[in-house]
């Protein structure tokens, strides 16, 4: 007898933890390869390292998550749906914030203001908002104010929020981009580089954070040259090259793997 209800061996849906699941990705520019076939799941409350050496891919595959670019080829699952066509808005709504390798804030706008843009665009809804429930809109943007000043305390930044954003540090602009990215909730978070060329005592705030974070139950992915920042926060650690996944394993397993230092050498040549 023939059952009408799929068994999950044949389903199309990925395994129901998996907040992310990246599938067979594969990105082309011009006469370049930058994701030549890669795999990757993030599963709910999880800590994930992405290492890999200079131009292995790393940011694109997190272009392609976050959906800043479209895959020449491959699938993009959040929380069990395929959102390969959706726009990064959409993406930011179903969950997922990713912060940048260079953090970009609006460098004239205060701190606090560049927390508030993350808060989700909604501009349509919010213009006929304004015109038929004023009243509802400015408890909504003193809610979101309250909210992105607990966000600059949670990131040590309280004292700057009246500055413009261009007073910043490196690390500190790196903290105030965490913050934005947290006003939208986001389930999974995306961090790119957010050691590099941050002084030692930021950088222990910065892990501090993360840490916090994953314990309030938000599953990160972290692409990262700093070993020993991979190494104190992740459970898993990925390696990719040349666009493709070279090991998995601990972060110790994954160090140690014959393949993946000879891809670090190989791009140091
Ligand atoms: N928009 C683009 N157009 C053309 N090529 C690109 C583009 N973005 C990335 N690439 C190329 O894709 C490859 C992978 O780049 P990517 O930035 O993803 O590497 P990465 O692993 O993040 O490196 P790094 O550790 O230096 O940040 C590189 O060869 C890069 O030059
Ligand atoms: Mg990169």
């Amino acid at each position: 007898m023939t059952s009408t209800v799929p068994d999950a061996e044949q389903s199309n849906a990925p395994p129901a933890r998996a907040v992310i699941d990246a599938r067979d990705l594969v990105k082309r520019f011009d006469g370049n390869t930058a994701v030549a076939g890669m795999s990757l799941t993030l599963a709910a409350g999880e800590m994930v390292g992405l290492i890999g050496p200079n131009g292995a891919g790393k940011t694109t595959l997190f272009n392609l998550i976050a959906g800043s670019l479209k895959p020449t080829s491959g699938e993009i699952w959040i929380g069990g749906r395929d959102v390969s066509q959706e726009s990064p808005e959409k993406r930011i709504g179903r969950g997922v914030g990713r912060t940048f390798q260079i953090p970009k804030p609006f460098l004239e706008m205060t701190v606090l203001e560049n927390v508030l843009a993350g808060a989700q665009a909604q501009d349509g809804e919010r213009l006929l908002a304004n015109f038929l429930r004023p009243g509802h809109v400015r408890r909504q943007e003193r809610l979101a104010i309250d909210k992105a000043r607990t966000l600059l305390e949670f990131v040590t930044l309280s004292g700057l929020g009246a500055q413009p954003a261009r007073v910043l540090s490196g690390g500190q602009r790196k903290l105030l981009e965490l913050a934005r990215i947290l006003m939208a909730d986001p389930q999974a978070i995306l961090l790119d580089e957010p050691a590099a060329g941050v002084n030692p005592a930021l950088l222990e705030t910065i892990m501090d954070r993360v840490l916090d974070l994953n314990a309030q139950g938000k599953s990160i992915l972290l692409i990262e040259h700093n070993m020993d920042m991979v190494t104190r926060l992740c459970t898993r650690v990925v390696a990719m090259a040349l666009g493709k996944p070279l090991a998995e394993g601990t972060a110790a397993e994954v160090a140690a793997n014959t393949d993946v230092i000879s891809a670090y050498l190989g791009a140091t040549a």
